[in-house]
């Protein structure tokens, strides 16, 4: 399984890189003009991607990376992925048509672009220069929690996706629908299969 894993999984570092590609690139499709169903589904795709990405960094990345260096990056990574589970908190708590939410929408990305840049300019050249030999085993083993973590969200993960897309609403309702259905039944068989 963690040979197979190691094959198939990106090493830690580009992992880490398409994460923050994927959180831009949704963040790039909101406007300020955005229909709100699709402004919830982008934010709340965003949401869980940084929920689950800083949960693998904090869980694997993050220790490895302490365990041979220490510097200021490092040391504020945690309290800046704390003050993004603020923000999420917040946005999951409001509609995307409070007055407040496209502002608390542009707070939250002005911190993920301040983070990102801190990792993607210091902190993985460095994992890169002193951790290696060691990215493939990080990889794999953030793979192997990934797929932990979003089994059981897949539900959740379709329907915000189905969500973000800005089709009619007569073809997004079917859409969504079966996406979820299908995401739903998804999981179905899998709890069957574990018992
Ligand atoms: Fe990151
Ligand atoms: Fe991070």
């Amino acid at each position: 399984m963690d040979l197979a894993l190691s094959t198939i999984s990106p090493g830690a570092t580009r992992m880490i890189r398409l994460d923050h590609s994927h959180v831009l690139v949704t963040f790039h499709r909101y406007k300020i003009d955005t229909n709100p169903r699709v402004k919830q589904g982008l934010v709340d795709t965003i949401c869980t991607a940084l929920e689950i990405h800083a949960q693998l960094e904090e869980e694997i990345f993050y220790p490895a990376i302490r365990e041979v260096t220490d510097n200021e990056a490092i040391r504020k990574s945690v309290p800046e992925h704390d003050e993004m589970r603020r923000l999420i908190a917040r946005l999951r708590g409001m509609e995307p048509t409070d007055p407040a939410y496209d502002d608390t929408v542009m707070e939250l990305m002005r911190d993920v672009l301040h983070h990102v840049a801190d990792e993607e300019t210091i902190l993985l050249p460095e994992a890169e220069r002193i951790l290696a030999d060691r990215l493939g085993e990080l990889g794999a083993a953030m793979t192997k929690r990934r797929m932990q973590l979003v089994l059981p969200r897949s539900g959740e993960i379709a329907c915000d996706m189905a969500r973000s897309i800005p089709t009619p609403v007569y073809l997004l309702g079917g859409i969504a629908g079966l996406a979820c259905l299908a995401a739903f039944g998804m999981m179905r068989r899998d709890d069957r299969s574990w018992r």
